[in-house]
Parts: C-alpha cells; sequence; structure tokens
C-alpha cells in the first residue's frame, strides 16, 4: 500500500513480492488536516505501508494514521517500506537543549508498525537501528547496485568519499567496482557550509573521479568536492548518491560543477538510475510469515 507519492516504488515492490496492491484515499482538509480511507479489503492480511520519510514532518501523520486504521480494520501485521529514513543524522545532543529527534522518530515508528526495512540509513554514532527502533529491521545496502552502475558506465573510475563517515558505503563499492578509493576530510560549519580537503593521490591523474555519498541535501558537500577537483585540474567528476533530497537550490549548483549525477530511487527524482526495489522485496519477503 502506497502512501501519497509512493506508487511507483510500491508497484515495483508488489510485483516482486507477488503481493496485491493496497489502496488508499488522501487529502487535506481545507484547514489542513488530513482524511484518509483504506479502500481495500484488509481483514487478516500482511499489509506493506509503502512511504519513503523524505520531507518527514508532513507524512508521518497520515502513516499514523493508515497503520492504526489497518489495525484496526484486522491486519494480521503491518510493515514499514522506508526506503528513505529520516531523522538519522540528528543522534546527540551537540548543543545544551537540543532535541535528539531520531530517538523521539523512531520511538513514534515502533509504537505503530510492526517491522521496518529501510535503505542505507545514516548510521553514525548508532551502530544500528535496533539502538532506536524497538521493532525488528532490515537494512539494505545500496553498494552493490551502484557499483554495477558505476561499472557499466564509467571508464577508469576513482571512488571519492567526501568524508571520514562515507569510507563505510565507500569502500564497498570501490570493492565491488574494481576501483581504487580515497576519503576526504570534511568540516560542516552550517546547513550550507563545509570545507573539505582531497588527499592528492596519483590516481586522480588519468581516473574518472565518481563522488559517492549516502546523502545530498543543501547539495554543498558535492560541490564543494567537485569545485576543488576541477580547479586542481581534474576531469568535472560524476556523483552516485543514495538517498537524492537536493533541496532547494542544490541541483542548479552542482549543474555546472559535475558531468553527470545518478541516485538511488529510495526518492523519486530526476537523477534515479539505481532501482532498489529487488533487494527491498528480499528483505520485506524475510518478514511475510507463510500461512499455516
Ligand atoms: C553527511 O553526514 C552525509 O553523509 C552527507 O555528506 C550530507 O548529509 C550531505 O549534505 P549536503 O548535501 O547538505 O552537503
Amino acid at each position: 500500500m502506497a502512501m501519497p507519492g509512493n506508487e511507483q516504488f510500491a508497484d515495483l515492490l508488489c510485483a516482486r513480492i507477488e503481493g496485491d496492491p493496497g489502496r488508499l484515499e488522501h487529502r487535506q482538509f481545507p484547514d489542513g488536516e488530513t482524511y484518509l480511507r483504506i479502500r481495500s479489503e484488509i481483514g487478516d492480511r500482511d499489509v506493506v505501508l509503502v512511504c519513503s520519510l523524505d520531507k518527514p514532518d508532513a507524512k508521518m501523520l497520515p502513516l499514523l494514521f493508515a497503520a492504526d486504521t489497518l489495525r484496526e480494520l484486522g491486519a494480521r501485521s503491518i510493515g514499514l517500506v522506508a526506503p528513505y529514513l529520516a531523522y538519522m543524522r540528528q543522534d546527540v545532543r551537540f548543543q545544551p537543549g537540543e532535541a535528539v529527534t531520531s530517538r523521539t522518530f523512531a520511538a513514534t515508528l515502533s509504537r505503530h508498525l510492526d517491522w521496518l526495512v529501510t535503505v542505507d540509513p545514516h548510521l553514525h554514532r548508532y551502530q544500528a537501528l535496533d539502538e532506536v527502533y524497538r521493532i525488528p529491521s532490515r537494512v539494505v545496502h545500496a553498494a552493490p547496485l551502484m557499483a554495477h552502475w558505476i561499472r557499466q558506465n564509467v571508464v577508469r573510475p576513482i571512488i571519492i568519499g567526501p568524508d571520514r563517515e562515507s569510507e563505510q558505503w565507500v569502500s564497498q563499492v570501490a570493492a565491488a567496482a574494481g576501483a581504487p578509493f580515497l576519503v576526504c576530510d570534511k568540516e560542516r560549519s552550517g546547513d550550507r557550509s563545509v570545507r573539505i580537503a582531497i588527499p592528492h593521490a596519483k590516481a586522480l591523474v588519468d581516473h574518472q573521479p565518481v563522488l559517492v555519498d549516502d546523502i545530498a541535501s543543501s547539495g554543498r558537500t558535492l560541490a564543494v568536492a567537485a569545485r576543488q577537483l576541477v580547479d586542481r585540474g581534474h576531469r568535472p567528476p560524476d556523483c552516485a548518491v543514495v538517498h537524492p533530497l537536493f533541496a532547494d537550490d542544490a541541483m542548479q549548483l552542482l549543474h555546472s560543477l559535475v558531468r553527470r549525477i545518478v541516485s538511488t530511487n529510495t526518492i523519486g527524482h530526476v537523477t534515479n538510475g539505481v532501482d532498489m526495489s529487488g533487494p527491498v522485496a528480499d528483505a520485506v519477503k524475510t518478514f511475510l510469515l507463510p500461512r499455516a
């Protein structure tokens, strides 16, 4: 069952798990409140809600309304496929008084759903989703399919991770793509302000740089790295992004600095070129119990 805007991914998934597409009606009342109605027969079925959680604040309440309604209508289980899982980055109180939003968000979803499947959540200070989610979860990794895309589309790639955190997925992508990799140092001083130091490496001279990151939000991380590569006389990089948030002017900013951008379809975007529905379906199947 697709929450609004998730129909394409839900269709792909539905076909792969040989499920029945569910129907849900959703609209806003003039005062901004949500009207939601389940239009499918639910009684005793396993329901998979599909809702990528970019721009999460507006999506959260309809998702909870849907989950509770499905429960009241007799669903045997209700799982969530959130190809992009929000609120993973505020995982600690950096300044006194700050909300640790990842905890509240996870606790709320855990109260309403039975299981969770997501793609490469931004695990930094948390080692695993289980540290904040109280429901069972499966994490799907984009690295193998990203690497496949790079092998098919880039001649002599060198994989570049923009910060130390990215080493976890950059090293996997590089190994699977049979390419060298390097990791930069990054300092962020504001939402739209980052400094990146790319190490000097001989391999940059005769390889095509591919910047790989889990999230592109303001696009500043990719833009600053790309500008530095070009200023040093290297080729304009390709960018491979797992979750293409691309807020505000991010795409315009990157347009003149990079050769091309590819992303996975965890969030619907014009740059989508890597379909994650196959490995997500495999993870979903582990939660769908055969009927007695
Ligand atoms: C950082 O921790 C992430 O891996 C990304 O590098 C970051 O979220 C990208 O953000 P932006 O596009 O706003 O620079």
